[in-house]
């Protein structure tokens, strides 16, 4: 990091913004810099802690010239990307991403914000990190369930565009159960270089980065009926599954493609069906109180085959047929 600081950044004064959680069970990445400490949590993605966290910068003095480098999760990438968009018009920040998901999706694609009461990552900027520091051995200390979270998205990436990589993840299960690190820089080095090639075409979501929300649209549902109990990364596999499944029932995805991703899910210890407290009933209506919302239609990413998105007309969605849902839940 310091190193990094000299060369790229050598006149910029750092200040970090961590994790509580992270800051106690990690040495930080820059031991003499100021660092600013919130509690973690996706409770604390909020315009309050943003305001917190701005005016300490502001009492502190900092100036134009300030880097400002996240160290946590994707709630902190997002907050403190946030803060560092809105500081004096915008600063440069640093990601040291924590977890799986924050490493392989959050410092991935400029996205940084905060959540209201009205809903998630309502406030926010596109403000891209200057630079994103990954290192496997920080994701030693994560828990379990946080760590196989992350890998859903990493599923995912192999399922819209590169079927050989979602092989690749599964055939090296016991590698990645044991978080290797030389396997863990390959999984991040692809799925970095596959959202990022994605973003990149299309920074500001026109069309083609709908697919990297493939098994979303049902996810967002489950989420929303478990009380957001469901882990985000748990509910994504389980709608990558259900996905996929539907697309099969409506004659766009290949047969077999909901087994294929259920198998690579299963190979990195997801869930490939909903909790058994997470009825039918309450996903199709919340699924159905979203179509209400959205003017009639609920939209998802399909896929043609694993590593190949299935395209509508010009589109990359597909409207969905909740009747059709209704029959898979059952
Ligand atoms: N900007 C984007 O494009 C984008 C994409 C995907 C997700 N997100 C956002 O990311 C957030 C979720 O990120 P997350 O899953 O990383 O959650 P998180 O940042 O809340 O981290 C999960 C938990 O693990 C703890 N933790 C983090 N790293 C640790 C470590 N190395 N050791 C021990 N504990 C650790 C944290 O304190 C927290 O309790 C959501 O708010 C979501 O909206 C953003
Ligand atoms: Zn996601």
């Amino acid at each position: 990091m310091r190193t990094l600081l000299e060369t790229e950044f050598p006149s910029r004064q750092p200040v970090i913004i961590a994790d509580a959680t992270v800051a106690a069970a990690l040495p930080s990445p820059l031991p003499d810099a100021v660092q600013l400490t919130f509690r973690g949590g996706e409770g604390s993605k909020t315009r309050d802690e943003w305001l917190r966290l701005t005016d300490a910068l502001l009492e502190r003095s900092f100036d134009r010239n300030t880097i400002i480098i996240a160290f946590g999760g994707g709630v902190t990438t997002d907050l403190a990307g946030f803060v560092a968009a809105t500081y004096l018009r915008g600063v440069p920040w640093i990601a040291v991403p924590t977890t799986t998901l924050a490493m392989i999706d959050a410092s991935v694609g400029g996205k940084t914000g905060v959540n209201t009461p009205a809903g998630k990552n309502l406030v926010g900027a596109f403000h891209p990190p200057a630079a994103v520091c990954c290192d496997p051995m920080l994701l030693r200390t994560l828990p379990d369930r946080a760590y196989r979270e992350g890998l859903a998205e990493a599923v995912k990436h192999g399922l819209i565009l590169d079927a050989e990589y979602g092989r690749w993840i599964a055939s090296h299960r016991d590698a990645v159960a044991r978080r290797d690190p030389a396997t863990l820089t390959t999984l991040i080095e692809r799925s970095v270089g596959i959202k990022a090639d994605v973003v990149e075409q299309d920074e500001r979501e026109g069309g083609r980065r709908a697919i990297l929300n493939a098994g979303h649209t049902i996810a967002h549902a489950l989420e929303q009926v478990s009380g957001y109990t469901l882990p985000h990364g748990e509910a994504v596999a389980i709608g990558l599954v259900l996905e996929t499944r539907l697309g099969e029932a409506m004659g766009v995805t290949a047969p077999g493609t909901s087994n294929r991703a259920a198998e690579w899910l299963r190979a990195v210890g997801l869930p490939v069906a909903p909790p058994a407290n997470v009825r039918a009933e309450p996903i199709l209506l919340a699924m159905h109180a979203d179509k209400k919302n959205r003017g009639g239609e609920i939209h998802a990413a399909l896929i043609a085959e694993p590593g190949v998105p299935a395209r509508d007309g010009e589109g990359w969605t597909h409207p969905i047929d909740l009747s059709l849902l209704a029959t898979l839940l059952r």
